[in-house]
């Protein structure tokens, strides 16, 4: 029973001394392949690196809005030749981040995220979309890139929202939150939506599921997350593994 992660930071610090082992074992533990997304240039050329390593590692490239600052031309000259690499898969993770006021202008955030979406649409590669109370913008901004496809990852809006991504083509990516008890729109979210759109991910190493919240997270805590969907569409674990993988593989691999 494989999962295919299809959200998670190797590159950080946090796997400093067992990122490699860690990586290794994976196919031993039923995780069938891995998307390590970057946040800028220099994580980007990490996980493009970790991918050339590993046959089951896969790499996505781009500038996080909260990594944004000061980013121009050069970034993105840099970014278009990692998209060239043939393990990456994506565009990501790109987006509005909203959370920290310290963060760049919103206005910028916005020119670096179309930006990024424009060079998705000329590539014709998929986007992996952070959205941290940036619903409305974040919505607004893809509708611009109508031929654009790809994934929002941590789905925190409403049910509403995502019944219009669904509907422009785009599928959900969930992560530990929905384990925790106040997760109070992830069951409605799920219902709502077709089984063909979710993705799991785990954002290691951040957002460890229930019972390891608080600790650091790996892509072997997957089983968590999918448990949660099996409930709450009634289908067995089993089942949200086969067609997650399925789905990953169809938005990420074009198979
Ligand atoms: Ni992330």
């Amino acid at each position: 029973m494989p999962y295919f992660e299809t959200h998670a930071h190797y590159t950080d610090r946090a796997f400093e001394r067992d990122r490699e082992a860690l990586l290794a074992a994976f196919p031993n533990q039923g995780i069938s392949a891995v998307i390590v997304p970057g946040v800028d240039v220099p994580s980007s050329e990490a996980a493009l690196a970790l991918a050339a390593r590993f046959d089951h590692v896969f790499a996505a490239v781009g500038i996080h809005p909260e990594d944004c600052e000061g980013c121009g031309d050069a970034d993105f000259a840099a970014i278009e030749a990692l998209c060239a690499a043939p393990k990456a898969v994506a565009i990501g993770e790109i987006g509005l981040d909203y959370y920290w006021a310290e963060n760049p202008p919103r206005d910028f955030q916005q020119e670096i995220f179309r930006r990024q979406l424009a060079l998705a649409q000329r590539l014709d590669l998929p986007v992996i979309v952070h959205d941290r109370e940036a619903h409305g913008d974040c919505l607004a901004i893809v509708k611009e890139f109508p031929q654009v496809r790809g994934v929002f990852h941590c789905y925190s809006g409403s049910p509403e929202m995502a019944e219009e991504l669904v509907k422009g083509g785009w599928y959900l990516g969930f992560d530990g939150p929905i384990t925790y008890k106040n997760a109070r729109r992830a069951p409605e979210v799920i219902a709502a939506i077709p089984n063909e759109r979710i993705l799991l991910e785990t954002d290691s190493p951040y957002l460890s599921p229930v019972p390891f919240r608080g600790k650091r997270n790996d892509s072997r805590n997957l089983p968590y997350i999918a448990a949660k969907v099996a409930e709450w569409k009634g289908l067995s674990v089993a089942e949200v593994c086969a067609l997650t993988e399925a789905n990953a593989k169809r938005l990420f691999f074009g198979k």
